[in-house]
C-alpha cells in the first residue's frame, strides 16, 4: 500500500500546507493616491484568517485587491496556485473567489429571493437556496420580504448567503459583525464556524478581535498598507497588549 502512494506524486496544490490563497507584495492605488505597501499573507485551505487594524490600515482595500476591484494593484495574489494580479475581476470570481462587502449591497426592492438569485454561479457546487435557508432560518421566514424590510442582521445573513449560492470557495468577508447586536454577532460566529468545518476558507476584516478570537486560526495585523504582524489564535490572550497596542484601543 505504502509503495503504491509513493509512487504516484502528489501535486504542489493539494498538499496540506500549500496556501489556497498567497498574496505577495501586493501594492494598491485609489487613482494617485498609493495606498497598500507591500501586503503578504497567506491563507491555508479550510482556514479562517483575520486582517485586523486600525481605521485606515488598508484591509477593505486588500480583500478589494484581490477580488480585483482595485483600480491599479502590483505584486502577486495566487488563487490555488493561479496567478491572478493581472486578471478581470468577473475572472478571478470565476475561480471560487466571493467578496461580501462592508454595505452589503442588497437591492432593497427586491425580496431576499430575488437577492439570492442575483449574482450569477461562478462555479458548480454552491448551496441551493434550501440550503441557505437551512444555514439562516431567519431568511427562510424572510423569503418574500423586500430588501428594505430586513434588520442589519439579516441583510448580513443575506449577504453571505448570497455569496454561498454562487460556488465560491474563498469568501472574503468586510466587517461582518459591524453595527449588530451580541446576540445576531453569535449567531455570524456559529456560521462561520459551520462554513468552516463544510470546508470553505475565509478571510475576515473585523475590528471585534473578541470576535474575531471565536472563529479564526491565524490573525494579521495590518498597519499603513502593510502586514505587520501574525498571531496565532491560540497566542492572541498571551499578545493582548501588543495588540491593544497595534489597534490604539
Ligand atoms: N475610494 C477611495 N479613494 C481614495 N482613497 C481611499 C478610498 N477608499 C479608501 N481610501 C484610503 O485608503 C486607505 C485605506 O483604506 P481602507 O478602506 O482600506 O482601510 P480599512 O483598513 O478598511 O479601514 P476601516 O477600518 O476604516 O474600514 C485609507 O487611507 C483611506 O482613506
Ligand atoms: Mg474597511
Amino acid at each position: 500500500m505504502a509503495e503504491a502512494v509513493m509512487t504516484k506524486p502528489v501535486p504542489a496544490a493539494a498538499s496540506a500546507t500549500a496556501p489556497l490563497l498567497a498574496v505577495q507584495g501586493l501594492e494598491g492605488w485609489y487613482g494617485e493616491s498609493h495606498v497598500l505597501h507591500g501586503i503578504t499573507f497567506d491563507v491555508k485551505p479550510g482556514e479562517v484568517v483575520t486582517l485586523l487594524g486600525r481605521n485606515g490600515a488598508g484591509k477593505t482595500t486588500t480583500l478589494r485587491a484581490i477580488i480585483g476591484i482595485l483600480g491599479k494593484r502590483k505584486g502577486s495574489i495566487r488563487y490555488d496556485g493561479t496567478e491572478t494580479i493581472g486578471m478581470a475581476s468577473r475572472n478571478i470570481a470565476k475561480l471560487g473567489l466571493g467578496y461580501v462587502p462592508e454595505e452589503r449591497g442588497i437591492f432593497s426592492s427586491l425580496s431576499v429571493y430575488e437577492n439570492l438569485m442575483l449574482p450569477p454561479r461562478v462555479k458548480p457546487g454552491g448551496m441551493t437556496v434550501e440550503q441557505i435557508y437551512t444555514l439562516f432560518p431567519n431568511l427562510k421566514e424572510r423569503s418574500g420580504s423586500q430588501g428594505t424590510k430586513l434588520s442589519g442582521g439579516e441583510q448580513q445573513m443575506l449577504a453571505i448567503g448570497r455569496i454561498l449560492r454562487t460556488g465560491a470557495k474563498l469568501i472574503l468577508l468586510d466587517e461582518p459583525t459591524e453595527g449588530l447586536a451580541p446576540v445576531i454577532v453569535q449567531q455570524i460566529g456559529r456560521t462561520l464556524a459551520r462554513l468552516k468545518t463544510e470546508g470553505y476558507t475565509i478571510v475576515l476584516v473585523e475590528q471585534n478581535f473578541r470576535f474575531a478570537q471565536t472563529v479564526a486560526d491565524r490573525h494579521f495585523v495590518v498597519e499603513q498598507g502593510r502586514v505587520i504582524d501574525m498571531i496565532p489564535n491560540s497566542e492572541l490572550d498571551a499578545n493582548i497588549d501588543k495588540l491593544h497596542t497595534y489597534l490604539g484601543v
